[in-house]
């Protein structure tokens, strides 16, 4: 008797505690008995502090929680000679209109009124980024695979499909839901020199925020590669065919420019002085 009582509010309570979390509404959590367990205080650098619970703080709402870098710092690392100075300050500066329309911190700007874009960036017509190139030998035939674009595909996933779309033709679903118009087909940016494409990914232009906060200077280069290779399927094929495995070889991995460095580097470090 004793035994089924128990049994019995045991039953009860847990049918209580499972049907009570059972919602209607499937991107619901349900009841939460612990709710700091779901949503933990935000404590970590980027959550923004102005919306805790429901409540707003529109003050500390627009505002970055992570501190900025002191002023002149360079986010650089690695000892490769080549890839340290792709990611020194650009010599392009961003236009001086960038620091209020863009937000961006910590950047020296063109004087007011000129247009860096326009002026300099449209005459850089060459990408520092050789692509990695790898030629396997599979079955007796050479098979390349362009290491550089497969790491680019997945920084496009992660940071600009939602709005530029899987093809690059600006139909992503933030498009698609109509929560944002105005992002164009890259097929349309044809004409577009590399230092335009990365000035834009860069330090943004219109519509589109800068993306200096969350991808340095190389991972930026090698969207400038992905975007060319929407436009033209044959982009990279010639720097694959120049990686020839040689006799006996299975597999070889090499860097090729896709097209060299001016003469006179465009990007040097005294430029920025
Ligand atoms: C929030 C939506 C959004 C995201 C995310 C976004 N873009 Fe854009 N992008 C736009 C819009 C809008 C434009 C058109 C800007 C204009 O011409 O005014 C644009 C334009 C461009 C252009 C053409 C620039 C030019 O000079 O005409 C390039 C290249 C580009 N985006 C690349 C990227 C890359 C690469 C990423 C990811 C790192 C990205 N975008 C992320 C919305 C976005």
């Amino acid at each position: 008797m004793k035994i089924r009582l128990v049994g019995g509010v045991m039953l009860t309570a847990i049918s209580v505690v499972l049907f009570g979390s059972c919602v209607s509404d499937k991107d619901s959590s349900g009841l939460e008995y612990m709710p700091d367990m779901y949503r933990s205080p935000a404590i970590e650098p980027y959550v923004d502090y102005g919306e805790i619970r429901g409540r707003e703080n529109m003050d500390l709402k627009m505002q970055q929680s992570a501190l900025t870098p002191p002023y002149g710092a360079i986010p650089y690392y690695g000892t490769n000679a080549e890839d340290v100075s792709m990611m020194m300050p650009w010599s392009i500066l961003p236009n001086a209109e960038y620091a209020s329309t863009h937000g961006l911190k910590g950047f020296d700007f063109a004087k007011v009124g000129e247009d860096p874009y326009e002026n300099e960036a449209k005459a850089w017509d060459w990408n520092p980024l050789k692509l990695e190139i790898e030629a396997k030998l599979d079955g007796g035939k050479t098979v390349y695979k362009n290491i550089t674009l497969d790491n680019a595909k997945k920084l496009f996933v992660a940071n600009c499909v939602h709005c530029h779309g899987e093809k690059g033709d600006g139909n992503g679903p933030m498009m698609l839901s109509g929560a944002y118009t105005g992002v164009p087909n890259y097929a349309d940016k044809n004409d577009l020199s590399d230092g335009q494409l990365f000035y834009s990914i860069y330090y943004g232009k219109g519509m589109m925020g800068s993306h200096a906060p969350q991808l340095n200077k190389k991972e930026i280069w090698s969207l400038v590669h992905y975007i060319r290779k929407f436009q033209d399927g044959d982009y990279d094929k010639a720097a694959k065919e120049s990686v020839v495995l040689k006799e006996g070889e299975n597999m070889v991995t090499k860097m090729v420019a896709v097209k060299s460095a001016p003469v006179v580097p465009v990007d040097t470090i005294e430029d920025n002085k």
